[in-house]
């Protein structure tokens, strides 16, 4: 069995405290209340590392785009733009953070299967270097909004299915994404763009899925790609989707073993003369990220089992429900006690499926005790909500020792600021 999937240099200590970033956890729960997302500065900055130096060793014709879905913080595009990554945005707003923390427009990659006339508006204005065009009706509208010349990359769904979880493969035919290779409409798309006075077609885009620890059918994809490709074709992008670790018995690949697979794939079916762009999310900021809560009730049901709650649930942490993903936990201020209470993590929502974590052992849990769950970095901030009047948890970077809020926590007057 693999270790817990803490950020690297975690540790318990004297106090028998965990210590995220150099930073004791449960003095951070003191400080700053509970729940909070927790950030180690130097897991994010090393992971960001380890794709530019795969990718260095290789080429010079790379980039690495963060997917900032996957962690939507002014402070984390900083962070990223810092370590030489371009940027990887599906939204307006994601694009107006990416902006905010001061991203070269010409680095800005602007995603999205629905992009609305205000958003390609905010592209035209904000001059982002490259749209990826996922629709028909989505180039006609590109079309009559911007001026142009616009460099488009164009995505294909190319029929590979990866082996996670079916909600979050992107990449099959009947996806809502892009333009399918087998039926032809690919082929049709980049005949249209090859027309277009506006669009400049630059390039070919896929991301078949997400949380893939198989990566033999990243090969496939990218020779799929290839049957499409032509003159005009310089840049490749092969998508996100590295698995990481959320439990101890996870064993995902290593970033290198993953980009050399991927570097080897466009160099076997595209050439040598094309650019490789890759868009990681989760497997940069994912195991970066772990959330603290209290504990506040246990209850026994004697025979049937045991519910620790904590004041979060559902509201800062949606993947357990969406896709039953599986997490761990531990007592963080007994982090060396032996955890030998089987016990389930329930939050406080109104939901009888709001539990975040089935049939975990803890070091018997009690009233007042700070929960920690590690490998919320991903998609944790980003798809938290405000159910049942919640706040939301603020972003808390840690680094040598010193915790920094990179976003505050909301507040109830934020619940009323929009009321009209
Ligand atoms: C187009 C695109 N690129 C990149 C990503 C990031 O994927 P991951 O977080 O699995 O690396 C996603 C995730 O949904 C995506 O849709």
């Amino acid at each position: 069995m693999a270790a817990m999937p803490y950020p690297a240099g975690t540790l318990t200590n004297a106090k028998g405290h965990l210590e995220v970033g150099g930073c004791d956890v449960v003095d951070l729960a003191a400080a700053f209340g509970t729940p909070a997302y927790l950030f180690s500065v130097e897991e994010m900055r090393s992971r960001a590392r380890a794709y530019m130096a795969a990718f260095s060793a290789r080429t010079d014709d790379f980039e690495v785009l963060f997917a900032s879905k996957a962690l939507p913080v002014t402070a984390a595009y900083r962070l990223f733009a810092q370590e030489g990554l371009s940027v990887d945005v599906a939204s307006g707003g994601e694009l107006t953070m990416a902006l905010a923390a001061g991203y070269e427009p010409g680095r800005i990659y602007m995603h999205g299967n629905n992009k609305t006339d205000s958003e390609i508006e905010l592209v035209g204005a904000s001059g982002v270097g490259h749209l990826i065009v996922d629709s028909f009706d989505e180039i006609e509208r590109c079309e009559r909004i911007l001026e142009g010349p616009q460099d488009v990359l164009v995505r294909v769904t190319p029929g590979i299915k990866p082996s996670t979880h079916s909600f979050i493969s992107t990449g099959q035919v009947d996806s809502k994404f892009g333009f399918a290779l087998e039926d032809g409409t690919a082929a049709r798309a980049i005949e249209r763009l090859l027309d277009s006075k506006t669009l400049n077609l630059v390039g070919l885009h896929f991301h078949i899925g997400s949380q893939i620890f198989e990566i033999e059918p990243f090969r496939l994809a990218v020779a799929s790609l290839a049957t499409l490709s032509g003159d005009w074709c310089r840049t490749v992008d092969v998508g996100g989707g590295l698995g990481i670790s959320y439990t101890q018995e996870d064993e995902p690949p290593e970033i290198e073993t993953y980009v050399d697979l991927k570097f080897e794939a466009v160099r076997e079916h595209f050439g040598d003369d094309v650019r490789i762009l890759v868009e990681p999310g989760r497997s940069l900021v994912g195991t970066a990220g772990v959330t603290i809560y209290t504990v506040g009730t246990v209850k026994e049901i004697p025979g049937v089992r045991t519910y620790v709650a904590v004041d979060g649930g559902m509201s800062d942490n949606l993947r357990p429900m969406l896709y039953d993903a599986r997490y761990e936990a531990v007592i963080a201020n007994r982090a060396g006690d032996e955890a030998d209470h089987v016990v389930t993590v329930a939050g406080s929502h109104c939901e009888s499926g709001d539990i975040l974590v089935r049939d975990v052992a803890l070091a018997d849990p009690k009233v007042g005790d700070i929960l920690l769950t590690p490998a919320t970095g991903a998609y944790g901030h980003s798809m938290a909500n405000n159910y049942n009047g919640m706040p939301r948890p603020p972003v808390i970077f840690c680094e040598d020792g010193q915790a920094t809020i990179v976003v505050r926590r909301e507040t109830y007057e934020d619940l009323l600021a929009r009321d009209a």
